[in-house]
């Protein structure tokens, strides 16, 4: 059954337990308000390891001053019922001060092609914020592999970048985006959605299918993306931050048409929630 602890020095008491009977150790790092796309990244956890650790951490410095950190749903007991469900052995829930004590002085930044596009334009410092406390996480779990959501898909990427140029020992693993029935990826964040946005949010899911469709057949990019763009903000949307092709592994920005493996990115406000949703581009 789930056990929950709260400091670094609890996690790596528990860890040294299982690395001395020989087990493999899993970490799927959360901000919580868990749903069931956090509870898959668990179950492929499993696939991996014999022990799984889920962190519920709302880390203040991935949120600009204007965003929600201070609204960000906190829900631990029922994020605890759901890991205990899923066969999680190990909640490692910090508080602020555990993880960013008087005096910390640190910052872990990723530069690049990759920290500048999409959500990092969109949100300047936030992975500076995800990096630091992920590096961190890394370490004091120093667990075999940690599972990462393709839903972040530059959040990923950038994860990948950092523990390779840093020599963390562990290895990254990326998990498929797990949808509601209606195609709208889960995520924390539809809870800020009232029923008439929350019937609307589908759009981008299925915006981002035609597009996917057309463009793995080679058509011209442009006029897709303008098409969708209307499609997006005729919904209810506004703003959108984004909606871009990139390359799936440099993200470098794809202009014309798709000849290699590529992602399509969305970004888009919706009431109070800003929401994001990705998919892969096959070129046929
Ligand atoms: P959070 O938004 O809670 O997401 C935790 C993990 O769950 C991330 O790897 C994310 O990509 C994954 N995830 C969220 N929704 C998903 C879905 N519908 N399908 C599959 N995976 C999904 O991402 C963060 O927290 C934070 O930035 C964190 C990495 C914990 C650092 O603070």
């Amino acid at each position: 059954s789930l056990t929950t602890v709260h400091t670094v020095a609890d996690l790596r008491a528990t860890v040294a337990n299982w690395r001395a009977e020989g087990l493999r150790v899993a970490l799927v790092p959360t901000m919580g308000a868990l749903h069931d796309g956090h509870i898959s990244l668990t179950h492929l956890a499993r696939e991996h390891a014999d022990r799984v650790i889920v962190s519920i951490f709302v880390n203040p410095t991935q949120f600009a001053p204007n965003e929600d950190f201070g609204a960000y749903p906190r829900t631990l007991p029922a994020d605890q019922k759901l890991l205990d469900d899923a066969g999680v052995e190990l909640c490692f829930t910090p508080s602020v001060e555990e993880m960013y004590p008087d005096g910390f002085a640190t910052k872990v930044s990723v530069d690049g092609a990759m920290t500048n596009v999409l959500c990092g334009a969109a949100r300047p410092g936030h992975f500076d914020g995800v990096a630091q406390v992920v590096t961190k996480l890394l370490l004091q779990a120093l667990p075999d592999c940690a599972i990462f959501g393709q839903k972040d898909y530059q959040q990923l990427m950038v994860i990948r970048r950092f523990s390779m140029d840093l020599n963390i020992p562990v290895e990254i693993i990326g998990a498929k985006i797990l949808r509601e029935d209606d195609g709208l990826a889960m995520s924390s964040r539809n809870r800020y959605l009232t029923p008439d946005e929350r019937a609307i949010a589908p759009t981008l899911n299925k915006v981002l299918g035609d597009i996917t469709a057309k463009a793995a057949n080679g058509a011209e990019l442009g006029p897709l993306l303008a098409k969708g763009r209307e499609d997006i903000l005729a919904a209810g949307f506004d703003p959108i931050d984004y909606l871009e092709v990139r390359d799936a592994d440099t993200l470098e920005l794809i202009s014309d048409t798709v000849t290699k493996p590529a992602r399509i990115f969305v970004a888009a406000r919706l009431g109070k929630a800003r929401l994001i949703d990705n998919h892969a581009i096959e070129p046929a």
